[in-house]
């Protein structure tokens, strides 16, 4: 059982196991969850643009019996009034049974659990992890693989301030036997903190700037968009949008059996002509992705409120990430996250 889901590290191949024999039934048995989050609410905090996780899991929330209150125009919002993130989380989290939280600032959700009395989702946090999108992703190849370990996965495109490849490398590296193929330009390259986790932990991993030279090798192909609104330099996004595309004729040289996967939204790194193609699962994904926030949600939904109790491990070093939660909300404890020497507890950039 888990209080919070922040990063995907929080969560054993164990607990995993359960919540997709959760999802396993609920694809089975619909009708036997309309009532398992009946009289339950989800706060749903959306300080960042989403349509797909937003309504994904207003949707599951609803197939389960709850309700569903929130926003996606933070505008609208007392924080605009300059209210904190901590009061505006124990406000809403006294009319809730779970918050769901999105924000442009990395370690929002983390900062969040820190003040509520309910369990805190993290729905993307800045370039730093989108924890149900990695739900979504593994129960996607489960489904479609018939298992999750023994692939060689390609990560293609925007791998720097792709939140959602950050998640899911922490997630396959506790499957067996998984190669992973980093396909990026060298600006847009793994996170050096990502790097160095990898390389710690001993995953067989490539860096490779081709897309087409390492299509053969794939079984399946994450492709992602270029983040353009986490450029500090828009002249820098100019440069590198449309440095892949994937099209029909280029999947002439992948395995026929190679399952393609997109969390979504697409710009132009995907041809339209490869939808028709039956390794594009990008839209399965995206259903299996609602029916795993219902599993979870029904979990999560279901537990007692309870007193937020403060982290024991803080430092006074200051994080210079300019877009960790702790520089717009200069009051929240400073804390330490040990893996890998000393790095931020809330955006895990190195403290040193
Ligand atoms: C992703 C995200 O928000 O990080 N979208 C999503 O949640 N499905 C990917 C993206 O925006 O490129």
């Amino acid at each position: 059982m888990i209080r919070n889901l922040i990063r995907i590290e929080d969560v054993t191949t164990q607990w995993w196991d359960g919540l997709y024999s959760t999802f396993c039934d609920i694809l089975e048995h619909p009708n036997d969850y309309v009532d398992a989050c009946r009289g339950k609410v989800m706060a749903s905090l959306f300080f960042e643009p989403s349509t797909r996780t937003s309504f994904s899991f207003q949707s599951a929330m609803q197939r389960l019996g709850g309700g569903v209150f929130g926003f996606t125009d933070p505008a609208t919002t007392s924080a605009s009034k300059g209210e904190t993130l901590a009061d505006t989380i124990r406000v809403v989290s006294a009319y809730s049974d779970a918050v769901v939280i999105r924000s442009k600032l990395e370690g929002a959700a983390q900062a969040a659990a820190l003040y509520s009395t309910v369990p805190v989702v993290n729905a993307g946090d800045g370039g730093h992890q989108h924890p149900t999108q990695t739900l979504t992703d593994l129960a996607t190849i489960a489904q479609l693989r018939g298992k999750i370990g023994g692939i060689t996965i390609g990560l293609c495109g925007d791998l720097k301030y792709g939140r959602t490849v950050h998640s899911l490398v922490m997630a396959l590296e506790k499957f067996d036997n998984v190669r992973f193929v980093l396909i990026t330009p060298p600006e847009l390259k793994m996170p050096d903190y990502m790097l160095d986790h990898m390389r710690r932990t001993g995953q067989n991993f490539t860096e490779v700037t081709s897309l087409e030279d390492t299509l053969p090798e794939l079984d399946v192909l994450y492709m992602t968009r270029i983040q353009r609104e986490r450029f500090p330099d828009y002249n820098d996004y100019l440069r590198l949008r449309g440095v892949y595309v994937l099209t029909k004729d280029k999947l002439r040289a992948a395995k026929s059996d190679m399952t393609i996967l997109h969390p979504l939204p697409r710009y132009d790194e995907m041809g339209y002509d490869v939808d028709d193609d039956p390794r594009a699962k990008y839209f399965d994904q995206v259903r299996y992705g609602m029916l795993i926030r219902m599993a979870l949600l029904a979990n999560l939904c279901n537990q007692k409120r309870e007193t937020p109790h403060s982290h024991p491990l803080t430092t006074n070093i200051n994080c210079t990430n300019p877009i960790c939660v702790t520089s717009a909300e200069p009051y929240l404890p400073r804390l330490l996250s040990l893996e890998g020497g000393q790095s931020c507890g809330y955006c895990d950039k190195s403290l040193i």
